[in-house]
C-alpha cells in the first residue's frame, strides 16, 4: 500500500495541470521510493513508464515499443508505425502525440542512457528545443545517482545543461511519518521504535523489514538485520554507495566513517584519516554541496557563511548508523560477529540519544513555545553544548534533550545546568527552559512552574504545549 508523499504528489499534480510541455527532474537515494513515486503519480493518467535499463539500446526500444502500443496505440490510427528504430525516432514520436493531448513520460534511471548511449542527452536536447513548444509532454527524468544527475543537468558543459524546469529532491520520511508508515504495518512501541529508527531513518524499503524482523525488541532485531551472518543490511551501504563514488569510493568512505565516529571538523577529519587538510577540505564540499551526504552544522547563534566554527554530521539516520556500527568493524563481523555485537550493545543508548536530539529539534520546530522561533538548532563553544535553542528577537527557549527516564530530582539537576549554560549564550531576551526526556515523571508538576517540559509521548504525538510565565537566566 502505499503511503503518503502528499507535497511531492501534489507537486506533481500542479506541474502536470500547467499548459504545454515540462522537464522534471525527480533525483534521490537508492531505495528512498522514487519508483513508487512515479508509478502512484501515473496511475489515474495517460502515460508511460520507461525503466533505462543498462542494455543495447535495440533491447530498449523492443520494451519501450510495446508499452507505446500498450498504453497508446487506442489513441491512434491502425497505420501508425509503432516499432522505434532509435532513441531519438521514440522522443519524436511522444513530442509529436503530444500535440494532441497531455502526455507523461517517466525514465527511471534515466543517468543510465550515459552507458546506453551516450549521444542521447545531445539528441534529447536539440528535440526537445525544437518541439516541445508545441506539445504538452511531461518529461520526468528519474535519478538514483544524486552527483551523477546533478551532471548531467547542471554542468554548463553537458547538453541538458538548464534544460529541467523542475526538480523534486526526494527525502526520506520524516520521523513522524515513518512512525505512521510503521504503526500501519505492525505494533511497535514508540521506544522501541526509535531505536529502529534511528539505524533505519525515514526509507521506506528498510522500514519494510520492521514488520518482518520486529521481535519485540529493538536490539536483536537490529541484530537480525545489520550483525547476523544473512543480515540483509549488512552489505547495504556498499552496494548503494560505492557506484555513486566509482573508482575513488574509498576516500569518501572514510569520511563517512570518520564523521558517523565522532570526528565532526576539518582538522579532526585529517587526523583521523591521514589525508591533508586541504584534501579533506574538498571531500567535505563534495560531499555537503554535490552528494547531499553530510550535512554541514554551525552553533545556532553564528552565521553560517562567516563562522569557521562548523561541525560535520552524516545526513542520513541510515548511512550514519551503517557506517558507526557496520563499516567500520567490517574485518571484525567477519571473523566475530558476536563480540562486535556486544560492543554495539554498550554504545548503542547514547547513539540513540544523539538521533532523539534531532528529533527533539524538529519537534521543538513544530512546537509553538510561546513565539515563533526565527532559527533552532544545536549550540556549543569550546566543551559546553546545548541540544535545542530556539529564538526571535525577543524570546529564547533552551531545551536540553535526554534518551532517559528522569526523576523529578534528575529534572532539577538538568534545568540547573541548562540555567548555567544559558549565561554563556550570546542572546538577550525572556528565557524558557525546558527539558525533553524519554519519559518525564514530574512533567505536570514543571508544567504548572512554566517549563516547557516534554518526553517521547508528547513528541511521538507531536502534542504541543505553550507555557505562561517565563524565567529569567
Ligand atoms: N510512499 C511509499 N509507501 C509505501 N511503500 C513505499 C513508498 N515508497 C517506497 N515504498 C517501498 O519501498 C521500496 C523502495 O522503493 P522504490 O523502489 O520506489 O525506491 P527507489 O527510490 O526507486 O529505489 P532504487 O533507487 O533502488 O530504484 C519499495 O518496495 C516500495 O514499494
Ligand atoms: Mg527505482
Amino acid at each position: 500500500m502505499f503511503y503518503d508523499r502528499e507535497r511531492e504528489l501534489e507537486k506533481l499534480n500542479e506541474v502536470y495541470s500547467f499548459p504545454g510541455s515540462s522537464f522534471l527532474v525527480i533525483y534521490g537515494r537508492r531505495r528512498v521510493g522514487k519508483t513508487a513515486l512515479v508509478r502512484e503519480f501515473l496511475k489515474d493518467k495517460s502515460g508511460l513508464y520507461l525503466f533505462v535499463g543498462e542494455k543495447d539500446e535495440a533491447l530498449l526500444l523492443e520494451e519501450y515499443s510495446r508499452e507505446v502500443k500498450e498504453r497508446l496505440s487506442d489513441y491512434l490510427p491502425s497505420y501508425v508505425r509503432l516499432d522505434f528504430k532509435s532513441l531519438e525516432e521514440l522522443v519524436e514520436f511522444l513530442l509529436e502525440f503530444s500535440r494532441e493531448r497531455k502526455l507523461v513520460v517517466v525514465f527511471d534511471e534515466f543517468q543510465n542512457f550515459r552507458t546506453v548511449k551516450p549521444s542521447f542527452f545531445s539528441s534529447l536536447q536539440r528535440l526537445w528545443d525544437e518541439k516541445k513548444d508545441g506539445s504538452n509532454l511531461m518529461l520526468i527524468a528519474v535519478g538514483s545517482y544524486v552527483g551523477m544527475i546533478k551532471r548531467i543537468f547542471m554542468e554548463r558543459k553537458e547538453p541538458l545543461f538548464g534544460r529541467a524546469d523542475e526538480w523534486i529532491r526526494l527525502k526520506p520520511f520524516d520521523f513522524w511519518t515513518a512512525w505512521g508508515f510503521v504503526r500501519s504495518l505492525v505494533d511497535i512501541n514508540p521506544r522501541d521504535f526509535v531505536g529502529l529508527y534511528s539505524a533505519l531513518g525515514g526509507m521506506p524499503r528498510y522500514l519494510l523489514y520492521v514488520p518482518r524482523y520486529y521481535s519485540g525488541d529493538s536490539v536483536e532485531t537490529l541484530w537480525r538485520l545489520f550483525f547476523d551472518e544473512f543480515a540483509p543490511l549488512r552489505e547495504e551501504g556498499l552496494n548503494v554507495l560505492k557506484l555513486e563514488f566509482g573508482r575513488f569510493y574509498r576516500a569518501y568512505f572514510s569520511i563517512l566513517e570518520a564523521v558517523s565516529l565522532g570526528y565532526v571538523t576539518p582538522k579532526e577529519i585529517s587526523d583521523k584519516t591521514g589525508m591533508k587538510l586541504l584534501t579533506v577540505g574538498k571531500y567535505l564540499s563534495e560531499l555537503t554541496n554535490h552528494y547531499e551526504y553530510l550535512t554541514r552544522e554551525v552553533p545556532v547563534t553564528e552565521n553560517p557563511l562567516k563562522t569557521r566554527k562548523v561541525a560535520y554530521r552524516v545526513s542520513d539516520e541510515f548511512f550514519n548508523f551503517w557506517f558507526r556500527f557496520i563499516y567500520h568493524n567490517y574485518t571484525a563481523l567477519e571473523e566475530d560477529p558476536e563480540r562486535v555485537f556486544e560492543r554495539f550493545k554498550s554504545e548503542f543508548p547514547a547513539f540513540v540519544g544523539g538521533t532523539y536530539e534531532r528529533i527533539a529539534r524538529e519537534f521543538v520546530k513544530k512546537l509553538d513555545p510561546g513565539f515563533k522561533p526565527e532559527r533552532v538548532g544545536r549550540w556549543w563553544h569550546k566543551g559546553e553544548e546545548i541540544d535545542v535553542v530556539a529564538y526571535d528577537r525577543e524570546n529564547i527557549a533552551l531545551f536540553e534533550v535526554k534518551w532517559r527516564d528522569l526523576s523529578p530530582k534528575d529534572a532539577r539537576r538538568v534545568l540547573k545546568a541548562l540555567k548555567r549554560k544559558a549565561k554563556l549564550l550570546p542572546l538577550r531576551g525572556n528565557y524558557r527552559f525546558g527539558i525533553i526526556a524519554r519519559e518525564l515523571e514530574s512533567k505536570e508538576e514543571l508544567r504548572e512552574e512554566g517549563y516547557l517540559a516534554f518526553d517521547l509521548d508528547d513528541v511521538i504525538h507531536q502534542r504541543p504545549f505553550t507555557p505562561s510565565t517565563s524565567q529569567g537566566p
